[in-house]
């Protein structure tokens, strides 16, 4: 019993002593000073058992699909590079002052595996400084962010050159002349060279699918778009962090750069088979009566009469984006602009199948600036890129 009610004191005695280290301000709480060996130890234990236990039973997609890896490169150098570091890309000098350090990651990869990446991607990891994805509705573009991880330890500084700023082979960086310094006098110049690392500079995205088209598009749907990215209606842990950036009057001048660019269109994938096609075509003009998917080509055309320009134009899109988002609107988590609520109801009721023969349609269909669509064409002259 003594000895009980000695260890009782001894404990309330040390827990006395330790608040009233925390009260004096006597605990160091400067990043400068690093952690203890055991400190530092005990962290990062408590981290890998808890990543470990925790990611169990998360299911790991294929992830050998080029898309995901470009996309994914793209997003890290938005917003993983100035603390990690990459192939040929030093870490922030800021970044390496912070306790504990953000490890330099081509060389931590290997550690773990891929659904313990998507863990740690997805959740974050607290009392440090590695963020949560913004968008927790987006596992998908978690995904991506993985695939990319798991590419980038043998990948050499061109090729991460090439996926995450767009440049193409043998391209160096351009040197420092006046022409170079342009930018600074085009407040727009700089913000335009972000985007187009994705979105490419014809506005085309960059094949693959992993970056959707813009060229072309409404300027209404366009502004609308990123309106709704920057107020978080619509969930994208890539998007969002860089329109919120942004100011309302750049948002309005580069939604009318885009829509002003000619409609392009490299969505150059394999032709699907033409049954697949036709199926396609006929869901996008009848949709499905007796289950109540309205017509699609009524709101996004192919047609001649006059379109209300927030419903985008989607002909000539990249089938993998188009997908996605049918996806995203099936389950309710595609959000989007005022009008988004219209598409939910249309893509509720579509199959996965029939998602993919819509997405594989439109894309094949010639991409067209949204004004053209939107002017009503005289009776006579044939549906461009109708039947
Ligand atoms: C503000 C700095 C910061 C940013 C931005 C950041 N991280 Fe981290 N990250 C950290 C820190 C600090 C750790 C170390 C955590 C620890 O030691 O427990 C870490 C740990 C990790 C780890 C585990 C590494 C290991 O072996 O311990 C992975 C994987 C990772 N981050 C991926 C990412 C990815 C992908 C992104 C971009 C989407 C990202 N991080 C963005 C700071 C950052
Ligand atoms: C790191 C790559 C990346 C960068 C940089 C980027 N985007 Fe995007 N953008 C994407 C991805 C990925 C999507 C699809 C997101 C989704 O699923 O909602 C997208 C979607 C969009 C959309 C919606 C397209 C549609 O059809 O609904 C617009 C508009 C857009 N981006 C504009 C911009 C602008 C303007 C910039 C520059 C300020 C920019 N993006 C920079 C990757 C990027
Ligand atoms: C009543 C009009 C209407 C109908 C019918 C309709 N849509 Fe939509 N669709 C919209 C609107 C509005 C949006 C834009 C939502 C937003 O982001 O604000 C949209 C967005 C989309 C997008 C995303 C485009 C992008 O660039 O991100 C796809 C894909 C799409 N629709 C496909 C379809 C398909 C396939 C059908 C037929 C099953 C269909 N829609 C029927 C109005 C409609």
């Amino acid at each position: 019993m003594r000895v009980l009610v000695a260890i009782a004191l001894m404990g309330a005695l040390a827990g006395l002593g330790g608040f009233t280290l925390v009260s004096l301000g006597l605990v160091s709480v400067s990043a400068s000073s690093g952690h203890w060996p055991a400190t530092a130890w005990v962290l990062h234990y408590a981290m890998r058992r808890a990543v470990n236990t925790q990611s169990m039973g998360i299911r790991v997609p294929p992830l050998d699909d080029p898309a995901l890896v470009l996309k994914g490169a793209g997003h890290y150098h938005t917003g993983c590079v100035a603390c990690h570091g990459g192939p040929g890309q030093r870490q922030s000098l800021i970044a390496r002052q912070m306790t504990p350090e953000p490890p330099f990651l081509p060389s931590r990869i290997a550690h773990w595996e891929p659904q313990e990446l998507f863990w740690i991607v997805r959740n974050g990891v607290k009392f440090t400084a590695m963020p949560s994805w913004p968008a927790r509705q987006r596992e998908d573009e978690v995904w991506a962010l993985v695939a990319f991880l798991r590419a980038m330890p043998t990948m050499s500084s061109e090729r991460y050159r090439q996926l995450a700023l767009g440049e193409r082979a043998g391209e160096t960086a351009k040197p420092v002349t006046p022409d170079h310094l342009r930018p600074l006098q085009d407040p727009l110049g700089p913000v335009l060279t972000n985007c187009n690392r994705c979105h490419a500079a014809d506005g085309g995205g960059r094949g693959e699918g992993a970056f959707p088209r813009l060229a072309g598009q409404s300027e209404a749907y366009l502004l609308g778009t990123l309106q709704a990215y920057a107020k978080g209606e619509r969930h994208s842990g890539i998007m969002q962090p860089i329109a919120a950036g942004l100011e309302p009057e750049v948002l309005q001048a580069l939604a009318s750069h885009y829509a002003q660019l000619p409609a392009v269109s490299r969505t150059g994938a394999p032709m699907p088979r033409s049954a697949t096609l036709a199926e396609g075509q006929a869901l996008a003009e009848r949709g499905v009566p007796e289950r109540g998917v309205p017509s699609c080509a009524h709101c996004h055309g192919p047609k001649s009469s006059p379109r209300n320009p927030m419903y985008p134009t989607i002909a000539g899109q990249y089938a993998g984006y188009l997908k996605q988002q049918l996806e995203l609107f099936t389950v309710g988590q595609r959000g989007g602009s005022e009008y988004a609520h219209v598409m939910h109801s249309a893509a509720q009721r579509l199959t996965p199948e029939q998602m993919q023969a819509l997405a594989d349609y439109y894309a094949s269909l010639p991409a067209q600036s949204a004004p053209a669509l939107a002017e009503p064409s005289p009776a006579s002259s044939p549906n461009s890129g109708g039947d």
